[in-house]
């Protein structure tokens, strides 16, 4: 294999990796939100269905990075919760981790439920604009399936962050802080400077003897320590 090649196949691997753990962690952190609003907003069907929706998209996307792996004939490369966006961002805003997170608790005091919303809604912004990026990476849009993938992203990320900006303009809320958006900002450099290069020159990283979802529904997820 020439070096072009290697290096070509590393970096959609290393990438194709990052996003099959963000796209698992996020539907199945949704479970937890619907949760959470079905008590906080239990009359607000519409919310509700958009939710189910970011939920379903994001399997969805999950689904296309499994098979994209399954094409190559690889299993996707073992990472931790490190490399997730939301994993981070919770950690910051609440000092937990997702399965810590207290759903009863934010779901009785306003202010934090509303964090939870601007969490998710910075998080797929965030997401949204990365995915642009990619779009414009020639290396990356080399992959015919690989350039499928991020634009059937892009076409679905819009619906991921607008219910929660509308719900919080509709609450009168502000829908960012200013240190909630400079720790979105932090935690991308951290993954894309820090992370992601790290993952790609680490030649020796195993690769996972199980797909994550099928650990769904079990209590920790298989792929995700
Ligand atoms: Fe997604
Ligand atoms: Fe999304």
């Amino acid at each position: 294999m020439g070096l072009r090649t290697a290096f070509r196949t590393r970096y959609l691997d290393v990438l194709a990796s990052i996003y099959l753990y963000n796209e698992h962690r996020g539907y199945t952190s949704l479970d937890r939100v619907l949760e959470a609003v079905r008590e906080r907003c239990p009359g607000d069907h519409a919310f509700q269905a958009e939710i189910a929706k970011h939920r379903a998209d994001e399997r969805k996307h999950y689904l296309m990075f499994r098979r994209w792996f399954e094409r190559e004939g690889r299993m996707p490369l073992v990472v931790d919760r490190g490399v997730g966006h939301i994993d981070r961002f919770i950690q910051w805003v609440f000092h937990c981790t997702i399965e810590e997170l207290d759903t009863h608790r934010i779901v009785t005091e306003p202010d934090e439920f509303e964090r939870l919303c601007r969490v998710i809604m910075l998080t797929e912004q965030r997401g949204y604009r990365q995915v642009e990026v990619i779009l414009k990476n020639r290396l990356i849009m080399s992959d015919p399936v690989m350039r499928k993938i991020f634009e059937i992203v892009h076409r679905d990320e819009p619906d991921h962050f607008l219910p929660y900006q509308r719900w919080l303009e509709g609450q009168g809320r502000a829908t960012a802080r200013w240190n909630e958006c400079a720790a979105d900002w932090c935690i991308h450099k951290v993954l894309m400077l820090g992370k992601l290069p790290a993952l790609f020159l680490d030649a020796g990283r195993a690769r996972m003897a199980r797909w994550p979802d099928e650990a769904d529904g079990l209590p920790e997820a298989v792929g995700a320590g």
